[in-house]
């Protein structure tokens, strides 16, 4: 199924052609905060971002930002020792932001894909099937448009989910948006992977900074992309009962040049060491309080920094 824009965000809106310097400078202090995890922050990122949009809603790079700082907020809401029921509202701005971007932009398909995302978790705390589904279809479409990207962000949403919708292992979605992390490594590194012995070492010199594939690897916007890649995909078999062939994934993350100062690497040597007792803990749903007794990657106070902190 294929739909336009106008279905999924809203008319057509033209971008500005320049940004102001104050939304310059925004944008700069997002992206400080974002990759030195200082998610504290946030209260002043989102206030200088949404200045400088109700100046010009037309600055779509702005929307763009606004939109991810609200995702990361809802991402990463682990981080609060209690979780204000206050969160959920970051679902439906983030969802607006995102809807905002791609009516200017609409052959982003990251964007597109974000948007789909948070379709989901909006539709998931208003208990809302019928904006999951569109969230799902808009996440198909943008995987379209650039799969080595966006069956990541499917796999995030998956696995990562709300309280009441989250998909047990044996569920359908969860098993496809599985299947999609094999067949990411299969795009990303040109071949069939044998699953009895996943090791990517031989893809090293594929690296790229250009095209489809330079997702795949690590980039100054996403820095640890490599091993948060690797990381998630890990837990998502360790959840699907499959220990064993996820401590092989996991071991393909220390195979970045820059695993040594990556600071998430603690956690994935612990996974590897627990592989077998987390099935059963990656499994439990949220206690009534919103948190997870063992987190997985996707709903942890990492789920963004995973792979974008320095
Ligand atoms: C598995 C690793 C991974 C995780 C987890 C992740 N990202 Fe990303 N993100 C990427 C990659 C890869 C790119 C593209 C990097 C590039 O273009 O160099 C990206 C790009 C972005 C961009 C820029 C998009 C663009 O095209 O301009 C934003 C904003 C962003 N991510 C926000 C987030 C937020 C918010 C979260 C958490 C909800 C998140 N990311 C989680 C890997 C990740």
């Amino acid at each position: 199924m294929t739909f336009s824009v106008g279905v999924i965000a809203g008319p057509y809106k033209e971008p500005s052609e320049q940004q102001s310097e104050e939304a310059i400078g925004a944008g700069i202090f997002f992206w400080q905060a974002f990759q030195n995890g200082l998610y504290h922050l946030l209260p002043d990122v989102l206030n200088a971002l949404t200045g400088v949009y109700l100046r010009d809603p037309n600055d779509s790079i702005t929307a763009g930002y606004l939109a991810a700082a609200h995702a990361w907020k809802l991402s990463e809401r682990a981080r609060f020792d209690e979780i204000p029921p206050t969160i959920t509202d970051h679902a439906t701005l983030a969802r607006k932001y995102f809807a905002e971007k791609v009516r200017m932009e609409p052959d982003n398909s990251h964007f597109i894909g974000f948007l789909g995302s948070l379709m989901m978790s909006e539709g998931d705390v208003h208990a809302d099937e019928r904006l999951i589904k569109r969230g799902f279809k808009t996440l198909l479409k943008a995987s379209r448009m650039h799969p080595e990207f966006n069956y990541v962000t499917t796999a995030l949403t998956i696995s990562g989910g709300m309280a009441e919708s989250l998909p047990t292992a044996d569920s359908k979605l969860y098993k496809l948006s599985l299947e999609w992390q094999w067949d990411t490594m299969e795009l990303c590194f040109g071949e069939d992977i044998d699953r009895d012995s996943p090791d990517v070492s031989a893809y090293l010199h594929m690296e790229t900074h250009d095209g489809p594939q330079s997702v795949c690897w690590n980039s100054e916007i996403a820095p640890h992309k490599f091993e948060g890649f690797f990381l998630n995909m890990g837990d998502m078999l360790v959840k699907a009962g499959d220990w064993q062939t996820a401590q092989k994934i996991y071991a393909n993350a220390r195979l970045s040049k820059t695993y040594n100062v990556w600071q998430f690497a603690p956690v994935l040597e612990q996974r590897i060491v627990d592989a077998e007792i987390n099935v059963d803990l990656f499994n439990k749903h949220p206690g009534p309080n919103g948190k997870f007794e063992k987190p997985m990657m996707a709903q942890s106070e990492f789920s963004c920094t995973g792979c974008h902190q320095h």
